[in-house]
């Protein structure tokens, strides 16, 4: 007979399953108020498996109205994962969003998570940017390399930079913090929009831009 541990083992794999073609479905009908529904109905330690910031439907009506008033029309996301936020914000915003992550052979694997955007891979960090269009905005959520995110913004010519991850005593650490970033030295950037976003009261979106 098979033991309990076991049993819920391949409960899990199949909720997981479950969720991943769910949310694919929605993606290819376009629909992303309902990949957001389907992020709330499912558990914290669930959702989190795709994505460590699940926004609401009005924190990206909030983020569109942000973009706009900004013109923030391309940006980059380093160490998308996945790339679900990055899907989210580009259906709710219009915007051109492109992904970059590292170690392309584990992405291509079939033990990786499903992803939802083209990725470029980055061997070292300064090449993705070089080689690329031009980025009015650059993103990190829940990133956590500090070196490699001076190194990033060494390279980076745009006007504004997207950091997304844990609200200030929330007892996690990400490298940069939202609210605590440090920049690489001779670089001033002032931060000019803030805002929750999720249900879960723990995360928030700041941006900045150049001095
Ligand atoms: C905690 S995960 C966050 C993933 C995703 N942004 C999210 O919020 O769900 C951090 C990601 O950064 C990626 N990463 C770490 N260092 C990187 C680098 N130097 N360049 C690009 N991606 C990097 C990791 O592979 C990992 O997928």
């Amino acid at each position: 007979m098979m033991d309990r541990r076991a049993a819920q083992t391949i409960m899990d794999q199949s909720a997981g399953e479950l969720l991943e073609r769910k949310i694919s479905e929605c993606i290819a009908s376009k629909d992303w108020r309902k990949v957001i529904n389907i992020g709330q109905a499912s558990s914290f330690e669930e959702r989190v498996k795709y994505l460590w910031v699940w926004p609401l439907e009005k924190d990206l009506e909030k983020i569109h109205a942000c973009f706009s008033r900004f013109d923030i029309n391309r940006l980059l996301s380093i160490g998308c994962g996945t790339g679900l936020l990055e899907w989210l914000i580009h259906s709710a915003t219009g915007i051109h969003i492109s992904g970059v992550e590292l170690d392309e052979r584990w992405w291509r694997s079939k033990y990786a998570t499903k992803t939802y955007i083209p990725l470029v891979f980055a061997e070292t960090q300064c090449n993705v940017i070089q080689g690329q269009p031009l980025w009015d905005s650059i993103m990190f959520c829940y990133f956590n390399n500090g070196p490699a995110f001076c190194e990033y913004m060494d390279n980076f010519n745009g006007k504004y930079v997207i950091i997304v991850g844990p609200r200030d005593g929330q007892g996690i650490h990400t490298d940069p913090l939202p609210s605590r970033v440090n920049f690489p030295h001779g670089q001033y950037w002032e931060r000019c929009c803030e805002m929750q976003i999720g249900s879960e009261n723990l995360n928030c979106i700041v941006i900045y831009r150049r001095q």
